[in-house]
């Protein structure tokens, strides 16, 4: 079985990445991931991670003690492994420079990062997840870095993935070769190819949608959740929704399933955020054989205009995404 170094390594030849930078990429996400599983674990019996962090972050939520200690995690690890020259997070307001080690350490990697995903969830015991997006800087090596280093196109990833902790923790992830899956062996400390070559299954089954807003969705969505109600075909679907996007995204990706977090009338640029949860997750059903759009264009071609930018958000299989996007049409 291979781990994720030993993969790494040996699909050398299917990336234009350098092997060493890719390496020390995962040597961070990996070190950070274990030990946010660690804490986890043992969730329920510690008061230091369940409940909140008596702070509001920039989103105007509320943070929880986990979200903190997992965007902290994160970034100590990037700064250890000299391999990344900023990161913007959830949880932080503005970027966050790295400052280079050694001076002969060229550091080009920008990552994206949803350090805790599916916050509410942390005090019941359900899956939540990181999820993480990688792109080279695009400012000289000699200059100081710039926001619009961050503001990428979806398209210009290099690499997304995200970590699931649930009834074991599986790292997912993509450098533009299709999809693998590795699962943490705890006792030994080592990610595991579990998941070869993940695609979208060609039967749709779920559809992920929080039906408590219904009353707040647009025409479009509404008729596309009464197509999925419908006996009809292999219709109706089943509805499953977590409320934490790596769940939702991880189960509708091994099962075949629609995730839609749209627009509503109190919300009208959606709740997810473009740059470190829908870009990835896009970059992610695309590679999977599926597709990712706002309900009309494609995520991935989005000019960001701010760090924390919100968008609505479908991805899934390709016939289920394009059927959405064809009642929001008729329905406009
Ligand atoms: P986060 O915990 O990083 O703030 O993200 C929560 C997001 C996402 O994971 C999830 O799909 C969605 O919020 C759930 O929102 P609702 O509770 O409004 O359905
Ligand atoms: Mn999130
Ligand atoms: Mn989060």
């Amino acid at each position: 079985m291979y781990t994720l170094g030993e993969f790494i390594i040996e699909n050398k030849g299917c990336s234009s990445h350098s092997i060493e930078g890719l390496l020390r990429l995962f040597s961070s996400i990996k070190l950070a991931s274990k030990a946010i599983h660690k804490e986890v674990n043992k969730a329920g019996l510690t008061k230091e991670i369940i409940g909140s962090s008596g702070i509001t972050n920039i989103q105007g939520e509320n943070q929880q003690k986990l979200d903190n200690f997992a965007h902290r995690a994160f970034i100590e690890s990037f700064k250890s492994r000299n391999v990344v020259c900023g990161i913007a997070s959830e949880e932080s307001k503005d970027f966050i420079v790295i400052k280079k080690e050694k001076k002969e350490n060229n550091n080009q990697y920008i990552v994206l990062i949803d350090p805790l995903d599916g916050s509410s969830n942390i005090d019941v015991n359900v899956s939540i997840g990181t999820i993480f997006s990688v792109y080279m800087r695009k400012s000289s090596i000699r200059m100081n870095l710039t926001i619009e280093d961050f503001l990428q196109k979806g398209s210009q990833q290099i690499l997304a993935g995200y970590i699931i902790y649930g009834s074991s923790t599986i790292l997912v992830y993509s450098i533009g070769n299709g999809v693998n899956g590795f699962t943490l062996d705890p006792s030994v400390g080592t990610f595991y190819l579990s998941h070869p070559n993940l695609c979208f299954p060609k039967t749709e089954k779920i559809y992920s949608i929080n039906e408590g807003n219904y009353a707040k969705f647009s025409n479009g969505i509404r008729r596309f959740i009464r197509y999925c109600q419908e006996k009809k075909g292999n219709r109706p679907y089943t509805a499953r929704y977590i409320g934490s996007l790596v769940g939702d995204f991880h189960r509708n990706l091994i099962k075949g399933g629609i995730y839609i977090y749209p627009k509503t009338a109190s919300s009208p640029e959606g709740k997810l955020r473009l740059l470190y949860e829908c870009n990835p997750m896009a970059f992610l059903s695309e590679q999977a054989g599926g597709k990712a759009s706002d309900g009309e264009k494609r995520i991935l071609d989005i000019k960001p205009i701010e760090l924390h930018q919100r968008t609505p958000f479908v991805c899934g299989p390709e016939k289920m995404v394009s059927k959405l996007e064809e009642f929001m049409v008729i329905c406009k």
